[in-house]
């Protein structure tokens, strides 16, 4: 068995609605399942998979592929990585195989980073519950009431005081140190030589949705700065891509429909240490849209807590716009001062937590009740406020939610409904240009060339749906009829790799195909419905060969003209009216 073997015995033994529905909240319709595209930021589902043929394809934001371009993309991973994952998921035995060598070289560095981090959070680990030298960490653990088990569940670690603890042990290992650098855990030298990154610090590895470590944070156990350090940006850890505990809190947030946000590491640890499974952290940024995107493949419903003090209000504000165009429906809940989720839980405990929970306020109104406060009387301070809302309401689409919000910012302001839309339509009247006009030229130059370019479709769309009629027209003039350039390569390969008579190898055809854009137009198509049904598929046929024929006879009949040639001009004229009669539609 070689490598494209095995990648086909994986292809077949996974299934890609199982695998993307995972991380993607997919709902059948039609032969399709739809969810909201994790790869860009949208409120109404265009991410399409299609169980048949194993493929997914977002009509948003033009992304699709298969199983393994899922896992690539979602995953951070090399095509290699995925197919080694997705083999090992499925039972699959892998061969040993080569692979180009910039991919090679890609996957290795992913792959051996992947290993430092995970020898690291071992290290750290042990470091922690039982070296001598783990004593500083151990007290301050159980100072913040983090007990043995949560300790071992997250892998929670210590980095002794010293510069060079990592860095022996990695070249005990024998780790290259260049590779240690990359992972972010020491740093180089000017003399050539390294020194660790995390010193007299508590470690949290984070850890991806496939269990594995891409990168960690530290805290001081004193107050001295600054209090958390994470790691950089390396191939592995992207900051605002992850949330931290995600990996152990995704199922639970998608069987409770509910995520709860945290700010801090020890916030998340505390909450999970009473019961409290899904809550997440995010780690050291603002809440980002990548962080939502992944989220809301699991729930549509967060609430996000928030320090009570001004940075966390404005915090709360920031993320507001994200939320609206997230599609996620977020509440907001601020703890009494001076607490924060750990010191609330361990005070109150986890009952008076969830009653918080509870009577969390839905973003919007949060929203509001800022600006009100900070609303003057009068009606000065009406149209100030009516101002900073009104591009908030522009943004939301039109429908029960914006109704809805109109209604109580009109309510808690006491601004009338009336005034609110009449606004609304005049500051929308005057964007046209950026409205009605752009959508409108966009139509306009579409319709010019869509008959022609539907033409192109529909002849596809006969040739993927009946792939029985491929062989009528091998050895026909076909690409007389087809003007898009990108439509005649795939109808090319089609014919190339579809063997007489027999079934379409979609596969083989995609990978063929060396451009995006014409493997995005395979799957568009692959996805559309068949536009002829079994019984107007001879039909079809037919019209296409005539089509062929029509577009053959008037370009001799154009040389023939331009030659002066009346003979033969005369017998194209015969051959045309023959070929025109029996269709009734020409
Ligand atoms: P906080 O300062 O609120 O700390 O930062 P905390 O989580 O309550 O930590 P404890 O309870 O004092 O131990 C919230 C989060 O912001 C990130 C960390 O992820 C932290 O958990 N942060 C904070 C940093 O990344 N760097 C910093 O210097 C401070
Ligand atoms: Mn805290």
């Amino acid at each position: 068995m070689d490598f494209s073997d095995a990648k086909e015995e994986v292809r077949k033994a996974a299934d890609i609605v199982e695998i993307i529905g995972q991380h993607v909240q997919l709902k059948k319709r039609g032969q399709n399942h739809v969810g909201l595209c994790p790869f860009h930021s949208e409120r109404s589902p265009s991410f399409t998979v299609n169980q048949d043929k194993q493929i997914y394809h977002c009509f948003g934001c033009g992304r699709g592929g298969d199983v393994f371009t899922f896992w690539m993309e979602y995953h951070n991973l090399t095509f290699p990585q995925s197919l080694k994952d997705l083999a090992e998921r499925y039972n699959i035995d892998l061969p040993r195989y080569r692979d180009a060598p910039a991919e090679r070289e890609k996957t290795e560095l992913k792959d051996q980073l992947f290993k430092i981090n995970d020898l690291a959070a071992d290290y750290l680990h042990a470091m922690l519950v039982k070296d001598v030298g783990g004593r500083p960490g151990r007290d301050y653990f159980s100072r913040r009431h983090i007990s043995r088990e949560t300790i071992s569940a997250f892998r929670l670690g210590y980095a002794v005081n010293k510069w060079d603890g990592l860095v022996n042990y990695l070249k005990s290992k024998n780790i290259s140190l260049d590779r240690g650098a990359k992972a972010g855990l020491i740093v180089p030298k000017k003399d050539g030589d390294y020194y660790d990154r995390f010193r007299g610090r508590i470690i949290f590895p984070i850890i991806d949705l496939n269990h594995k470590v891409i990168g960690f944070g530290g805290r001081i156990l004193d107050d001295s700065l600054p209090k958390y350090i994470n790691t950089p940006e390396t191939p592995l850890y992207h900051k605002g891509d992850s949330l931290y505990g995600l990996d152990s809190a995704f199922k639970d947030i998608r069987e409770r429909g509910l995520a709860i946000i945290v700010e801090g590491y020890m916030d998340m640890l505390v909450l999970r240490q009473h019961g409290i499974s899904n809550v997440v952290a995010t780690l050291g940024t603002a809440l980002t849209s990548n962080q939502i995107r992944r989220l809301k493949g699991y729930t549509k419903e967060v609430v996000v807590l928030f320090d009570p003090d001004d940075a966390g209000r404005q915090a709360a504000l920031k993320s507001f716009p994200l939320f609206l165009n997230g599609g996620i429906s977020a509440k907001v809940l601020v703890l009494p001062q001076g607490e924060d989720p750990d010191s609330f839980v361990n005070r109150y405990g986890s009952d008076k937590f969830k009653e918080l929970l509870e009577g969390a306020t839905p973003i919007f109104d949060f929203y509001l009740d800022q600006a009100l406060a900070r609303m003057d009387a009068g009606v000065d301070g009406q149209i100030r406020v009516l101002s900073e809302v009104l591009p908030i309401f522009m943004d939301l689409e039109q429908g029960a939610t914006k109704f809805l919000y109109v209604h109580r910012f009109s309510e808690k302001t006491e601004i009338s409904e009336d005034i609110v839309w009449e606004e609304l339509r005049r500051r929308e009247d005057k964007r046209p240009e950026r409205r009605d006009t752009s959508q409108l030229k966009r139509r306009f130059l579409s319709g010019q060339d869509s008959r022609k370019y539907g033409s192109d479709l529909q002849f596809l769309n006969l040739l993927v749906h009946y792939p029985e009629t491929i062989d009528t027209f091998r050895d026909q003039e076909w690409e007389l009829i087809v003007s898009d350039p990108e439509i005649i390569k795939i109808i090319r390969i089609l014919m190339e790799k579809s063997p007489s008579g027999g079934d379409l190898d979609l596969n083989r055809i995609e990978e063929s195909l060396d451009s995006p854009k014409a493997k995005e137009q395979l799957r568009r198509l692959l996805m559309s419905k068949p536009i002829y049904s079994d019984e107007s598929v001879s039909q079809a046929v037919d019209e296409f060969v005539r089509k062929i024929a029509r577009v053959k006879i008037s370009q001799s009949f154009r040389k023939a003209s331009a030659e002066g040639d009346i003979e033969t001009l005369d017998r194209l004229i015969k051959a045309k009216q023959a070929l025109d009669l029996p269709s009734r539609e020409n």
